[in-house]
């Protein structure tokens, strides 16, 4: 199992594998094309979530459960990111054929959100080099906690927005992974916080 978490290419094989069963189910299930791109659109979203979560995490659960699985996330956890960067391309490729055929009429406002973390998502996946880190320097580390916080955030307002909509069955959706993603960035943050306790007191 950790050989195979350790391998470069599990992750992209993952994310690629990730986005086209969301397509599948979506043409599967879908009652007429209008249905078919909706659900394509929402299950791509869904099932690149898990790779975004273990980009966002590896390091934490490195620091909090060292162990070789979570030093196999780690080590590899540029592909997890390039991984959930492909998954949601397919969720790009889907959404647009959304938008452009079977539900137009957003406006701009609307798809600034969404545009800046594509933005953000491929400024990245393109600067997730060695290269790239050599040549941003400080500023690479900046950019991508930055890129992190904000594809989280873009999430966890995707999924509040269910939680708390009209229609009880997307409620449930969103409670359930904005429940996920909230306990994801407590987790995230409470080692730091114990760990700026422990140089206050120590
Ligand atoms: C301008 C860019 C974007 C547009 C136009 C867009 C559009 C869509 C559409 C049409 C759906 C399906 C809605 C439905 O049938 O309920 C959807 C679902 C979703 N999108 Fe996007 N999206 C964009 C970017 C993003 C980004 C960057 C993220 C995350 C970082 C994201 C996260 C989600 C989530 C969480 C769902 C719901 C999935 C579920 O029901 O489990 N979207 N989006």
């Amino acid at each position: 199992m950790t050989d195979w978490l350790d391998r470069r290419s599990t992750p992209l094989l993952l994310g690629l594998f990730a986005g086209l069963l969301a397509v599948a189910a979506g043409l599967l299930v879908g009652g007429d094309d209008t249905a078919r791109a909706g659900l394509a659109a929402r299950w791509t979203a869904r099932t690149a979530l898990p790779l975004f979560l273990v980009a966002f995490l590896a390091g934490t659960l490195a620091r909090r459960w060292p162990g070789g699985t979570t030093r196999a996330l780690l080590r590899r956890r540029r592909q997890w990111g390039l991984g959930f960067a492909l998954a949601h391309t397919i969720h790009l490729a889907a959404l647009s054929i959304n938008v452009l055929v079977y539900a137009p009429g957003r406006t701009w406002q609307s798809l600034i959100g969404g545009g800046l973390a594509y933005a953000m998502l491929y400024l990245m996946a393109l600067t997730s080099t060695d290269g790239w880190q050599r040549r941003l320097g400080k500023w690479w580390p900046r950019l991508h906690r930055f890129g992190l916080y904000y594809l989280w955030f873009v999430f966890t307002v995707s999924y509040a927005g269910r939680a708390f909509g009209d229609d009880p069955g997307k409620r449930v959706v969103g409670l359930i992974f904005g429940t996920i993603l909230i306990a994801a960035l407590a987790l995230r943050l409470w080692p730091r916080r114990r760990q700026a306790v422990v140089a206050i007191t120590g």
